[in-house]
Protein backbone atom coordinates (compact mmCIF):
# COMPACT_ATOMS: atom_id res chain seq x y z
CA UNK A 1 0.00 0.00 0.00
CA UNK A 2 1.33 3.70 -0.82
CA UNK A 3 2.16 5.68 2.08
CA UNK A 4 -0.81 7.76 3.08
CA UNK A 5 0.40 11.49 2.91
CA UNK A 6 -0.25 14.36 5.71
CA UNK A 7 -2.41 17.32 4.70
CA UNK A 8 -3.78 18.72 1.47
CA UNK A 9 -6.01 21.62 1.37
CA UNK A 10 -8.79 21.72 -1.26
CA UNK A 11 -9.46 25.46 -2.80
CA UNK A 12 -13.83 24.31 -2.05
CA UNK A 13 -17.08 25.88 -3.61
CA UNK A 14 -19.32 23.24 -2.88
CA UNK A 15 -19.82 22.31 -6.59
CA UNK A 16 -19.81 18.68 -8.00
CA UNK A 17 -16.04 19.27 -9.61
CA UNK A 18 -15.02 20.75 -5.95
CA UNK A 19 -17.23 18.08 -3.81
CA UNK A 20 -15.90 14.89 -5.67
CA UNK A 21 -12.07 15.79 -4.73
CA UNK A 22 -12.51 15.42 -1.24
CA UNK A 23 -12.89 11.66 -1.48
CA UNK A 24 -10.54 11.36 -4.79
CA UNK A 25 -7.76 13.30 -2.52
CA UNK A 26 -8.62 10.40 0.04
CA UNK A 27 -9.10 7.79 -1.94
CA UNK A 28 -6.37 8.14 -4.97
CA UNK A 29 -4.26 10.86 -3.94
CA UNK A 30 -3.90 9.15 -0.66
CA UNK A 31 -4.18 12.20 1.83
CA UNK A 32 -5.06 11.48 5.31
CA UNK A 33 -7.16 14.54 5.89
CA UNK A 34 -8.32 17.59 3.69
CA UNK A 35 -9.06 20.48 4.50
CA UNK A 36 -11.47 22.96 2.81
CA UNK A 37 -11.50 26.46 2.29
CA UNK A 38 -14.73 28.54 0.85
CA UNK A 39 -13.85 31.84 0.31
CA UNK A 40 -16.79 34.18 0.63
CA UNK A 41 -16.85 37.04 -2.37
CA UNK A 42 -20.63 37.69 -2.09
CA UNK A 43 -21.62 34.36 -3.82
CA UNK A 44 -25.25 33.25 -2.91
CA UNK A 45 -25.38 32.48 1.09
CA UNK A 46 -27.02 29.49 0.68
CA UNK A 47 -24.57 28.27 -1.71
CA UNK A 48 -21.81 28.88 1.25
CA UNK A 49 -23.97 27.01 3.86
CA UNK A 50 -24.44 24.10 1.44
CA UNK A 51 -21.09 23.65 0.75
CA UNK A 52 -20.24 23.94 4.62
CA UNK A 53 -23.08 21.42 5.26
CA UNK A 54 -21.76 18.88 2.70
CA UNK A 55 -17.94 19.20 4.09
CA UNK A 56 -19.50 18.20 7.21
CA UNK A 57 -20.69 15.02 5.87
CA UNK A 58 -17.74 14.27 4.25
CA UNK A 59 -16.02 14.97 7.30
CA UNK A 60 -13.32 17.44 6.21
CA UNK A 61 -11.60 20.50 8.48
CA UNK A 62 -13.49 23.22 6.56
CA UNK A 63 -13.32 27.03 6.79
CA UNK A 64 -15.35 29.68 5.33
CA UNK A 65 -13.58 32.94 5.12
CA UNK A 66 -15.27 36.13 4.19
CA UNK A 67 -13.43 38.55 1.51
CA UNK A 68 -16.05 40.67 0.48
CA UNK A 69 -14.45 43.76 1.81
CA UNK A 70 -11.15 42.93 0.48
CA UNK A 71 -12.33 41.92 -2.70
CA UNK A 72 -14.13 44.84 -3.26
CA UNK A 73 -11.72 47.55 -2.57
CA UNK A 74 -8.51 45.70 -3.63
CA UNK A 75 -10.20 43.90 -6.57
CA UNK A 76 -13.30 45.52 -8.18
CA UNK A 77 -11.96 49.12 -6.52
CA UNK A 78 -8.96 48.59 -8.81
CA UNK A 79 -10.93 47.57 -12.16
CA UNK A 80 -12.94 50.08 -11.87
CA UNK A 81 -9.63 53.01 -12.21
CA UNK A 82 -8.20 51.07 -14.84
CA UNK A 83 -12.17 50.85 -16.84
CA UNK A 84 -11.31 46.91 -16.45
CA UNK A 85 -12.49 44.99 -19.23
CA UNK A 86 -12.13 42.29 -21.59
CA UNK A 87 -13.39 41.66 -24.71
CA UNK A 88 -16.87 43.48 -23.05
CA UNK A 89 -16.72 41.37 -20.13
CA UNK A 90 -16.06 43.67 -16.59
CA UNK A 91 -13.88 40.37 -15.29
CA UNK A 92 -15.94 39.73 -12.30
CA UNK A 93 -14.60 35.66 -12.06
CA UNK A 94 -11.26 36.75 -12.99
CA UNK A 95 -10.94 39.55 -10.55
CA UNK A 96 -11.85 36.82 -7.51
CA UNK A 97 -9.30 33.87 -8.29
CA UNK A 98 -6.54 35.29 -7.20
CA UNK A 99 -8.33 36.86 -3.67
CA UNK A 100 -10.08 33.25 -3.34
CA UNK A 101 -6.43 31.48 -3.93
CA UNK A 102 -4.57 34.42 -1.19
CA UNK A 103 -7.07 33.45 0.78
CA UNK A 104 -6.43 29.71 0.70
CA UNK A 105 -2.39 30.53 0.47
CA UNK A 106 -2.47 31.96 4.05
CA UNK A 107 -5.05 29.40 5.59
CA UNK A 108 -2.27 27.01 4.31
CA UNK A 109 0.58 28.82 5.92
CA UNK A 110 -1.05 29.14 9.22
CA UNK A 111 -2.14 25.24 9.17
CA UNK A 112 1.35 24.24 7.86
CA UNK A 113 0.12 22.99 5.04
CA UNK A 114 1.66 22.93 1.09
CA UNK A 115 -0.24 20.41 -0.37
CA UNK A 116 -3.80 21.96 -2.49
CA UNK A 117 -5.81 20.52 -4.64
CA UNK A 118 -8.53 22.66 -6.93
CA UNK A 119 -11.61 21.83 -8.87
CA UNK A 120 -10.93 23.65 -12.36
CA UNK A 121 -11.25 21.80 -15.62
CA UNK A 122 -8.31 21.89 -18.37
CA UNK A 123 -10.56 24.11 -20.29
CA UNK A 124 -11.27 27.22 -18.52
CA UNK A 125 -9.14 29.82 -16.94
CA UNK A 126 -9.34 29.26 -14.07
CA UNK A 127 -6.76 27.07 -13.57
CA UNK A 128 -4.35 29.48 -14.90
CA UNK A 129 -5.08 32.22 -12.49
CA UNK A 130 -5.30 29.62 -9.29
CA UNK A 131 -2.12 27.79 -10.07
CA UNK A 132 -0.24 31.10 -10.65
CA UNK A 133 -1.08 32.80 -6.88
CA UNK A 134 -0.79 29.55 -5.21
CA UNK A 135 2.50 29.08 -6.33
CA UNK A 136 3.73 32.95 -6.64
CA UNK A 137 2.51 32.97 -2.97
CA UNK A 138 3.84 29.05 -1.54
CA UNK A 139 6.67 28.53 -3.95
CA UNK A 140 7.49 25.16 -3.18
CA UNK A 141 3.16 24.27 -3.86
CA UNK A 142 2.22 21.05 -4.94
CA UNK A 143 -0.84 21.45 -6.77
CA UNK A 144 -3.44 18.44 -7.96
CA UNK A 145 -6.26 19.13 -10.36
CA UNK A 146 -8.13 16.11 -10.46
CA UNK A 147 -10.39 16.97 -12.95
CA UNK A 148 -7.89 18.06 -15.26
CA UNK A 149 -5.53 15.07 -14.73
CA UNK A 150 -8.28 12.33 -14.52
CA UNK A 151 -10.05 13.96 -17.87
CA UNK A 152 -13.04 13.76 -15.86
CA UNK A 153 -16.80 14.42 -17.52
CA UNK A 154 -19.75 15.49 -15.66
CA UNK A 155 -21.46 12.20 -15.60
CA UNK A 156 -18.45 10.33 -14.45
CA UNK A 157 -17.96 12.63 -11.68
CA UNK A 158 -21.74 12.07 -10.96
CA UNK A 159 -21.47 8.96 -10.67
CA UNK A 160 -17.95 8.53 -8.76
CA UNK A 161 -20.43 10.75 -6.38
CA UNK A 162 -23.15 8.58 -5.90
CA UNK A 163 -20.20 5.26 -5.08
CA UNK A 164 -18.83 7.57 -2.61
CA UNK A 165 -21.24 9.18 -0.49
CA UNK A 166 -21.10 12.93 -2.14
CA UNK A 167 -24.33 14.55 -1.99
CA UNK A 168 -25.02 15.81 -5.20
CA UNK A 169 -29.08 16.53 -5.36
CA UNK A 170 -28.08 20.31 -5.56
CA UNK A 171 -25.95 19.50 -8.34
CA UNK A 172 -27.95 17.42 -10.41
CA UNK A 173 -31.09 20.37 -10.69
CA UNK A 174 -28.46 22.49 -11.64
CA UNK A 175 -28.59 22.78 -15.63
CA UNK A 176 -25.94 25.75 -15.40
CA UNK A 177 -22.87 26.23 -14.29
CA UNK A 178 -22.56 29.26 -12.32
CA UNK A 179 -20.24 31.30 -11.04
CA UNK A 180 -20.95 34.63 -8.96
CA UNK A 181 -18.79 37.44 -6.84
CA UNK A 182 -19.75 40.96 -6.00
CA UNK A 183 -18.46 41.61 -9.15
CA UNK A 184 -21.26 40.06 -11.42
CA UNK A 185 -22.60 36.21 -12.44
CA UNK A 186 -21.57 33.88 -15.37
CA UNK A 187 -23.95 31.80 -16.75
CA UNK A 188 -22.76 28.94 -18.69
CA UNK A 189 -23.12 25.36 -19.77
CA UNK A 190 -26.16 23.51 -21.20
CA UNK A 191 -27.82 24.86 -24.26
CA UNK A 192 -26.09 28.15 -23.55
CA UNK A 193 -23.15 25.89 -25.25
CA UNK A 194 -24.68 26.53 -29.22
CA UNK A 195 -23.70 30.02 -29.63
CA UNK A 196 -27.25 30.35 -32.01
CA UNK A 197 -29.38 29.38 -28.60
CA UNK A 198 -30.78 32.12 -27.26
CA UNK A 199 -30.42 32.47 -23.64
CA UNK A 200 -33.78 31.53 -21.58
CA UNK A 201 -35.02 34.01 -19.05
CA UNK A 202 -34.22 31.29 -16.29
CA UNK A 203 -30.94 31.97 -16.21
CA UNK A 204 -30.97 35.35 -14.86
CA UNK A 205 -31.24 35.85 -11.13
CA UNK A 206 -30.16 39.42 -10.79
CA UNK A 207 -31.79 41.62 -13.33
CA UNK A 208 -34.95 41.73 -14.76
CA UNK A 209 -36.19 41.18 -18.63
CA UNK A 210 -36.77 44.58 -19.96
CA UNK A 211 -40.20 43.83 -20.44
CA UNK A 212 -40.66 43.49 -16.17
CA UNK A 213 -38.84 46.70 -15.22
CA UNK A 214 -39.84 49.76 -13.90
CA UNK A 215 -42.27 52.35 -16.48
CA UNK A 216 -40.51 55.28 -14.30
CA UNK A 217 -36.30 55.40 -14.63
CA UNK A 218 -34.59 56.38 -11.32
CA UNK A 219 -31.86 59.19 -11.21
CA UNK A 220 -29.17 58.41 -8.85
CA UNK A 221 -26.30 61.06 -7.79
CA UNK A 222 -23.22 59.17 -7.29
CA UNK A 223 -20.19 60.91 -5.60
CA UNK A 224 -16.61 59.61 -6.62
CA UNK A 225 -13.11 59.97 -5.05
CA UNK A 226 -9.83 58.76 -6.08
CA UNK A 227 -11.39 57.04 -9.14
CA UNK A 228 -14.24 55.17 -6.76
CA UNK A 229 -17.57 55.66 -5.61
CA UNK A 230 -17.96 56.83 -2.10
CA UNK A 231 -21.64 58.53 -1.42
CA UNK A 232 -24.71 58.07 -2.91
CA UNK A 233 -27.20 60.82 -3.27
CA UNK A 234 -24.89 62.08 -0.70
CA UNK A 235 -24.87 59.91 1.43
CA UNK A 236 -21.49 57.58 1.92
CA UNK A 237 -21.71 54.39 1.95
CA UNK A 238 -19.19 51.56 2.11
CA UNK A 239 -17.76 49.89 -0.50
CA UNK A 240 -19.26 46.46 -0.33
CA UNK A 241 -22.59 48.15 0.72
CA UNK A 242 -22.63 49.79 -2.13
CA UNK A 243 -21.93 47.18 -4.86
CA UNK A 244 -24.72 45.18 -2.92
CA UNK A 245 -26.75 47.90 -3.27
CA UNK A 246 -26.50 48.98 -6.79
CA UNK A 247 -26.38 44.99 -7.65
CA UNK A 248 -29.97 45.16 -6.62
CA UNK A 249 -31.11 48.81 -7.57
CA UNK A 250 -29.77 48.31 -10.99
CA UNK A 251 -30.50 44.55 -11.36
CA UNK A 252 -34.33 46.11 -11.04
CA UNK A 253 -33.98 48.17 -14.25
CA UNK A 254 -32.58 45.03 -15.82
CA UNK A 255 -29.20 46.73 -16.51
CA UNK A 256 -26.00 44.69 -17.00
CA UNK A 257 -27.10 41.47 -18.92
CA UNK A 258 -23.97 40.53 -21.47
CA UNK A 259 -23.97 37.58 -24.16
CA UNK A 260 -20.69 37.47 -25.35
CA UNK A 261 -18.01 35.24 -27.41
CA UNK A 262 -15.03 34.91 -25.24
CA UNK A 263 -11.18 34.12 -25.98
CA UNK A 264 -10.18 32.37 -23.84
CA UNK A 265 -6.58 32.26 -22.50
CA UNK A 266 -6.08 28.50 -24.22
CA UNK A 267 -7.40 30.25 -27.63
CA UNK A 268 -10.97 28.65 -27.03
CA UNK A 269 -13.56 30.87 -27.73
CA UNK A 270 -16.55 30.38 -25.45
CA UNK A 271 -20.43 31.85 -25.42
CA UNK A 272 -20.66 33.96 -22.41
CA UNK A 273 -23.23 35.08 -20.42
CA UNK A 274 -23.63 37.34 -17.51
CA UNK A 275 -25.11 39.32 -15.07
CA UNK A 276 -22.92 42.56 -13.95
CA UNK A 277 -25.34 45.36 -12.81
CA UNK A 278 -23.09 47.22 -10.45
CA UNK A 279 -20.19 46.89 -12.75
CA UNK A 280 -21.78 48.26 -15.20
CA UNK A 281 -22.78 51.62 -13.79
CA UNK A 282 -19.92 51.96 -11.86
CA UNK A 283 -18.02 51.55 -15.23
CA UNK A 284 -19.84 53.80 -17.01
CA UNK A 285 -19.92 56.71 -14.11
CA UNK A 286 -16.57 56.36 -13.87
CA UNK A 287 -15.44 57.02 -17.55
CA UNK A 288 -17.86 59.96 -17.54
CA UNK A 289 -15.65 61.35 -14.88
CA UNK A 290 -12.41 60.76 -15.89
CA UNK A 291 -13.24 62.41 -19.23
CA UNK A 292 -14.15 65.56 -17.43
CA UNK A 293 -10.37 65.66 -15.41
CA UNK A 294 -8.38 63.72 -17.11
CA UNK A 295 -6.22 65.44 -20.30
CA UNK A 296 -6.50 64.72 -23.99
CA UNK A 297 -2.96 62.75 -24.22
CA UNK A 298 -4.20 61.42 -20.62
CA UNK A 299 -6.89 59.57 -22.21
CA UNK A 300 -5.37 58.54 -25.13
CA UNK A 301 -2.83 56.82 -23.36
CA UNK A 302 -4.59 55.66 -20.22
CA UNK A 303 -6.45 53.41 -22.78
CA UNK A 304 -3.90 51.81 -23.88
CA UNK A 305 -2.05 51.21 -20.32
CA UNK A 306 -6.44 50.03 -19.41
CA UNK A 307 -6.37 47.88 -21.33
CA UNK A 308 -2.89 45.91 -20.61
CA UNK A 309 -4.34 45.96 -17.31
CA UNK A 310 -7.15 44.28 -18.32
CA UNK A 311 -5.71 41.57 -20.21
CA UNK A 312 -3.06 40.71 -17.10
CA UNK A 313 -6.38 40.75 -14.46
CA UNK A 314 -8.36 38.61 -17.09
CA UNK A 315 -5.27 36.10 -16.83
CA UNK A 316 -5.19 36.07 -13.25
CA UNK A 317 -1.53 37.92 -13.19
CA UNK A 318 -2.56 39.70 -10.11
CA UNK A 319 1.37 39.68 -8.79
CA UNK A 320 3.10 40.46 -12.34
CA UNK A 321 5.49 43.58 -11.99
CA UNK A 322 4.23 45.13 -14.87
CA UNK A 323 0.59 45.50 -12.91
CA UNK A 324 2.33 47.03 -10.33
CA UNK A 325 3.77 49.43 -12.74
CA UNK A 326 1.10 49.92 -14.54
CA UNK A 327 -1.20 50.84 -11.65
CA UNK A 328 1.51 53.85 -10.45
CA UNK A 329 0.46 55.25 -13.52
CA UNK A 330 -3.39 54.66 -13.24
CA UNK A 331 -3.16 55.59 -9.53
CA UNK A 332 -1.61 58.75 -10.33
CA UNK A 333 -4.56 59.99 -12.84
CA UNK A 334 -7.07 58.30 -10.41
CA UNK A 335 -6.28 61.28 -7.63
CA UNK A 336 -8.56 63.68 -9.93
CA UNK A 337 -11.15 61.33 -10.31
CA UNK A 338 -13.29 63.25 -7.59
CA UNK A 339 -16.81 64.49 -7.99
CA UNK A 340 -20.21 63.92 -9.20
CA UNK A 341 -22.19 61.95 -11.90
CA UNK A 342 -25.70 61.79 -12.11
CA UNK A 343 -26.84 58.80 -14.08
CA UNK A 344 -30.53 57.41 -14.60
CA UNK A 345 -31.03 53.67 -15.03
CA UNK A 346 -34.24 52.89 -17.30
CA UNK A 347 -35.25 49.71 -19.10
CA UNK A 348 -31.52 48.12 -19.58
CA UNK A 349 -29.78 51.57 -19.82
CA UNK A 350 -27.78 53.41 -17.88
CA UNK A 351 -27.44 57.52 -19.13
CA UNK A 352 -24.98 59.80 -17.91
CA UNK A 353 -27.43 63.21 -17.31
CA UNK A 354 -24.44 65.35 -15.62
CA UNK A 355 -21.21 65.48 -13.93
CA UNK A 356 -19.37 68.01 -12.31
CA UNK A 357 -15.49 68.13 -10.46
CA UNK A 358 -13.29 70.45 -8.88
CA UNK A 359 -10.88 69.31 -11.29
CA UNK A 360 -12.66 69.34 -14.54
CA UNK A 361 -10.67 70.65 -17.37
CA UNK A 362 -13.94 71.95 -18.97
CA UNK A 363 -14.49 75.79 -19.35
CA UNK A 364 -17.78 77.18 -20.17
CA UNK A 365 -16.41 80.42 -20.88
CA UNK A 366 -13.85 79.33 -23.53
CA UNK A 367 -15.96 76.45 -25.21
CA UNK A 368 -19.67 78.24 -25.49
CA UNK A 369 -21.21 79.71 -28.65
CA UNK A 370 -21.84 82.85 -26.81
CA UNK A 371 -18.76 84.17 -25.30
CA UNK A 372 -15.69 85.52 -27.13
CA UNK A 373 -12.89 84.93 -24.73
CA UNK A 374 -11.60 82.00 -26.91
CA UNK A 375 -10.78 84.54 -29.67
CA UNK A 376 -11.82 82.44 -32.65
CA UNK A 377 -9.67 84.50 -35.45
CA UNK A 378 -6.80 82.79 -33.76
CA UNK A 379 -7.49 79.62 -34.86
CA UNK A 380 -6.84 80.78 -38.45
CA UNK A 381 -3.68 79.98 -39.01
CA UNK A 382 -4.05 76.60 -36.81
CA UNK A 383 -6.38 75.57 -39.23
CA UNK A 384 -4.77 76.61 -42.36
CA UNK A 385 -1.51 74.72 -41.87
CA UNK A 386 -3.61 71.96 -40.69
CA UNK A 387 -2.56 68.38 -41.99
CA UNK A 388 -0.33 70.07 -43.92
CA UNK A 389 1.91 67.00 -44.99
CA UNK A 390 -0.94 65.11 -45.99
CA UNK A 391 -1.91 67.95 -48.29
CA UNK A 392 1.61 68.03 -50.30
CA UNK A 393 1.57 64.55 -50.55
CA UNK A 394 -1.96 64.10 -52.45
CA UNK A 395 -1.15 66.70 -54.71
CA UNK A 396 2.26 65.45 -55.38
CA UNK A 397 0.02 61.37 -56.11
CA UNK A 398 -1.94 63.36 -58.35
CA UNK A 399 0.15 65.48 -60.55
CA UNK A 400 2.92 62.72 -60.53
CA UNK A 401 0.14 60.73 -62.07
CA UNK A 402 -0.54 63.34 -64.50
CA UNK A 403 2.79 63.74 -65.47
CA UNK A 404 4.83 60.04 -65.94
CA UNK A 405 8.00 60.98 -66.78
N1 LIG B 1 -15.15 33.09 -18.83
C1 LIG B 1 -15.14 33.75 -17.59
C2 LIG B 1 -13.73 33.87 -17.07
O1 LIG B 1 -12.89 33.16 -17.49
C3 LIG B 1 -16.08 33.14 -16.57
C4 LIG B 1 -15.68 31.78 -16.09
C5 LIG B 1 -16.67 31.25 -15.14
N2 LIG B 1 -16.05 30.22 -14.38
C6 LIG B 1 -16.70 29.19 -13.91
N3 LIG B 1 -16.01 28.34 -13.22
N4 LIG B 1 -17.98 29.01 -14.13
O2 LIG B 1 -13.45 34.71 -16.26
Amino acid sequence: MTEKKNKVLLVYSGGLDTSVCIPLMREDYKYQEVITVTVDVGQERSDIEQAAEKAKILKTQHYTIDAKDEFVTEHCWRALKANGDYQGYPMSTSLARPLIAKVAAEKAKELGITSFAHGCTGKGNDQYRIEFALRTLIPGALIHAPVREQNMTRSWEIEYAQKNGVPIQQSLNKIWSIDENLWGRSIEGGRLEEPDFAPPEEIFQWTKSIEQTPEQGLKIHLQFENGAPVAWNGESIDPTKMVLKMNEVAGLHGIGRLDLMEDRMMGLKVRENYECPAATVFLKAHRALENLVLTRDEIRFKALVDSEWSRLAYEGLWWDPLKTNLESFIDSTQTRVEGEVILKLHKGNVTVLGRKSKWALYSEDLASFDTKTFDQRESTGAVKNFGLQARMLHHLLQTQRKDPS
